[in-house]
């Protein structure tokens, strides 16, 4: 028996050792060869191009500037073929014929003793092989300044990559709080070391109407700030007429620009979010003839304070925030709008929101109730899709193409519309099926201000995402025409998120499980190997001072009854090789305390059970304080 035990765990052993990755890529590569040796970079090493092409020349440039910062070495580029024979060079080189496995985006990465070859049929493929070479590097090479004594080689290999997806997706709501163009200038800085390429900006929302329009400039006047509120969103003490409305801000069109051409050098798209109908009080705050309720006059940029019921499968507004789909005024508006939108954004789709658009005020509207007669509109979701295909006609005039979240399926969705997928996968399954273009961003997968952990350590928000959740991401549902799904995207609310710092702690991580279930095959992903590029991943981030969760370590509580209707808690990691240790006195656990190996009950009288991980005698976890109130609040439940 003791030898079988022996033998299980030298062959877990074995099977944790294969599961390192040799080669620390994420997303992981399409294929990856390896072979003997090094190339190493030194003080006379150079980068060459194929040719004096200007954009060619600029990613030589970026690369030398990121190599020479943190090498200390000079770096110099060599445009249009000038390869000298020096041991180090790095070659970027644009093939002279298609190359048809790599498509747009892919890369051939071919690492050898003297020199580094990135080959691709266009410059992205060449930066996606690019940000493959820096991964492999020393993980100094993320090192502002120079870094001494740093042997700076990489493997040598021959790596092909190219995307599952073109839409590689994050969303960053800059409406809730409002973030600025450095903050998101830094935010694509990180998304672009996962080859993420669409930077969908929700650019307006309740809470702030964040882009200059100049044909209506009260928008951001008015509509951009609110007032400072901290702690819990969703219900603070609605503002006194008197309180300074200084908490906010917005994007010039100059900013944008700079955004736009920011991006575009690093192969992302931005795509903007004009949120209608609903989520408009910042609109009507601004220009209050766009809604069609009594009183709208007196509306304010909302604060965080209570604007709607949730209730289980439905909700109602408390205030009417949303444009009049009966009022002329409102696509003058829109059309207006979304013609600069247009022609700040390059990217080929406009998104219109769509979500969350409550009815109740809507129900009980004059001009809506003839609108319906008019148009012969059954209910308020015809409604909505009157307005819609009305949005889609303007969006269509701009020479854009119409995206929206789910919700603009209900009443009859608009010819040629995108559909973004949040509510699960089904509004995707229903819109591939009718033939439209899906982008899946549903909330089981992709919700990046969902809590990481368990709720007693989290700052609250009121669902769970675990990282292991997010990497379980298939875009693709069973069923639908796969061509119809351009691919995926993580969503970042930030009502409440207040600062960079913790946009970092929520994106990081699980930014780098979807970006794996984006790019990679399928069948290339493997958890252990993920967390285990995600811990290297870290130790770079903490050299970039970039913050991330490592709510992976935590320890994962589960409360059951046994057939005595006893309370036992289970404890387990999602990351593996973590010992669990625990304690019910009161006092803070460490590796010398008990091990969890068993289910726990609950000692009389304790009144918490304190719980950390460890892994070779290394804290890996936060330490858990769940009490033990707590734990018989979800026994409690489990009857229910
Ligand atoms: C959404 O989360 N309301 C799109």
């Amino acid at each position: 028996m003791k030898r079988i035990a022996c033998l299980l765990v030298f062959v877990s052993f074995l099977l944790s050792v294969a599961a390192q990755p040799k080669l620390s890529i994420l997303p992981e590569p399409v294929e990856i060869k390896t072979g003997e040796g090094f190339f190493v970079l030194n003080p006379s090493s150079s980068i060459s191009t194929s040719s004096t092409d200007a954009e060619l020349s600029r990613l030589a440039e970026q690369l030398s500037a990121t190599l020479s910062r943190s090498t200390g070495f000079k770096m110099p580029v060599r445009a249009g073929g000038i390869m000298t024979n020096n041991v180090g060079n790095i070659l970027l080189q644009i093939n002279k014929s298609n190359d048809a496995v790599l498509g747009n985006e892919g890369y051939r990465l071919n690492i050898g003793q003297a020199v580094v070859t990135i080959s691709a049929n266009k410059p992205a493929g060449l930066y996606y092989g690019i940000q493959s070479l820096l991964q492999l590097l020393p993980k100094e090479i993320d090192q502002k300044k120079a870094a001494a004594n740093v042997n700076w080689q990489v493997p040598v290999a021959d790596i092909t990559d190219y995307p599952r997806f073109a839409w590689r997706g994050l969303m960053f709501d800059v409406s809730r709080h409002f973030f600025t163009k450095q903050e998101v200038k830094d935010f694509i800085d990180e998304m672009v070391r996962y080859k993420y390429n669409l930077l969908h900006m929700h650019l307006t929302d309740d809470e702030g109407w964040r882009i200059e329009i100049k044909s209506y400039p009260k928008l951001t006047e008015k509509g951009a700030w609110n007032v400072k509120r901290v702690g819990t969103f969703g219900n603070f003490t609605p503002p006194a007429a008197d309180e300074p409305r200084d908490y906010g801000g917005f994007y010039t069109q100059d900013d944008i620009g700079e955004l736009v051409k920011y991006a575009k050098e690093r192969y992302v798209d931005i795509l903007p979010e004009i949120d209608i109908p609903g989520h408009s009080l910042a609109t009507i705050a601004s220009y209050p003839e766009l809604s069609c309720s009594p009183g709208a006059d007196k509306y304010m940029v909302r604060s965080g304070e209570k604007i709607m019921n949730w209730y289980s499968g439905g909700f109602t507004a408390l205030v009417d925030n949303t444009l009049c789909p009966a009022n002329e005024k409102v696509y003058t508006f829109l059309d207006k709008v979304f013609g600069e939108i247009a022609a700040l954004f390059p990217f080929e789709y406009i998104h219109m929101g769509g979500d969350e658009c409550a009815k109740n005020f809507w129900e009980k509207n004059p001009e809506i109730l003839s609108l319906m007669k008019k148009e012969k509109l059954k209910d308020m979701h015809e409604v909505q899709s009157y307005f819609v295909k009305r949005v889609s006609k303007i969006v269509s005039s701009k020479g854009k193409k119409m995206i929206g979240w789910d919700e603009i399926l209900e009443g009859g969705l608009a010819p040629n519309a995108a559909v973004m997928s949040w509510r699960g996968m089904k509004g995707g399954i229903e819109a591939a099926k009718m033939g439209h273009e899906v982008v899946m961003s549903p909330t089981t997968f992709a919700y990046l201000d969902y809590m990481q952990s368990d709720p007693v350590v989290e700052p609250p928000v009121y669902a769970t995402l675990r990282l292991k959740k997010s990497y379980e991401f298939e875009p693709v549902p069973e069923g639908v025409d796969a061509k119809l799904i351009k691919g995926g995207q993580g969503n970042i609310w930030s009502e409440q998120l207040y600062n960079t710092r913790h946009l970092q702690y929520m994106t990081w991580p699980r930014g780098m499980a979807l970006a794996e279930c984006l790019w990679s095959p399928k069948s290339a992903r493997n958890w252990n190997k993920f967390t285990q590029k995600v811990e290297n991943n870290f130790e770079r981030m903490d050299i970039r001072q970039v913050k991330y969760a490592r709510a992976m370590f935590d320890p994962v509580f589960v409360v059951k009854k046994d057939s005595r209707d006893s309370i036992l808690i289970e404890l387990s990691t999602e990351v593996e090789g973590l010992d669990i240790h625990y304690s019910f006195d009161n006092s803070h656990p460490d590796n010398f305390y008990p091990k969890y190996d068993q289910p726990l009950s609950i000692p009389k009288e304790a009144q918490v059970l304190k719980v950390v991980t460890y892994r070779n005698g290394i804290v890996m976890s936060r330490q858990i304080d769940m009490p033990v109130k707590e734990i018989r609040r979800r026994a409690d439940a489990i009857k229910k």
